[in-house]
């Protein structure tokens, strides 16, 4: 894709702010910050605005918690036009990571990762939002 160079004024303080993301971030140059900075709030606005969107819900529990496990499977039984991809891993002997990849419009995937995020016995779990 074709890049096209464009000044930017800021404000002394605005432009310490940027650098400061720039070293945080360990972006490569400023260019780097500001092309995160328009795709993070790409997403936010198709996330807010309940457009079609895709994402990952991880979740950290216990597999000797049973009741945990059939009611998250029965969620994504609820939800399966939603759900592309369902990764377990068997973190120890206790605990397991789940990483679901999810599609579809921004609201039914936050209903979603908030019902399996409030089951009883999730120790960790996240909803990444991101964008096709
Ligand atoms: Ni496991």
């Amino acid at each position: 894709m074709q890049v096209k160079r464009f000044g930017v004024s800021l404000e002394e303080n605005l432009l310490k702010k940027l650098d400061d993301l720039v070293q945080r971030h360990q972006f490569p140059n400023r260019s780097q910050a500001i092309r995160y900075l328009i795709n993070n709030t790409i997403v936010e606005d198709k996330w807010k605005g309940n457009e079609d969107v895709a994402g990952a819900i991880v979740l950290v529990y216990d597999h000797h918690k049973r009741d945990l496990q059939n009611r998250s499977t029965d969620l994504q039984h609820d939800y399966h036009d939603l759900i592309l991809s369902v990764q377990h891993v068997h973190l120890d002997h206790h605990n397991c990571l789940e990483t679901i990849a999810v599609k579809g419009p921004a609201n039914q995937l936050r209903n979603l990762a908030d019902k399996l995020i409030a089951i009883k016995g999730i120790k960790h779990g996240q909803l990444v939002m991101s964008t096709p």
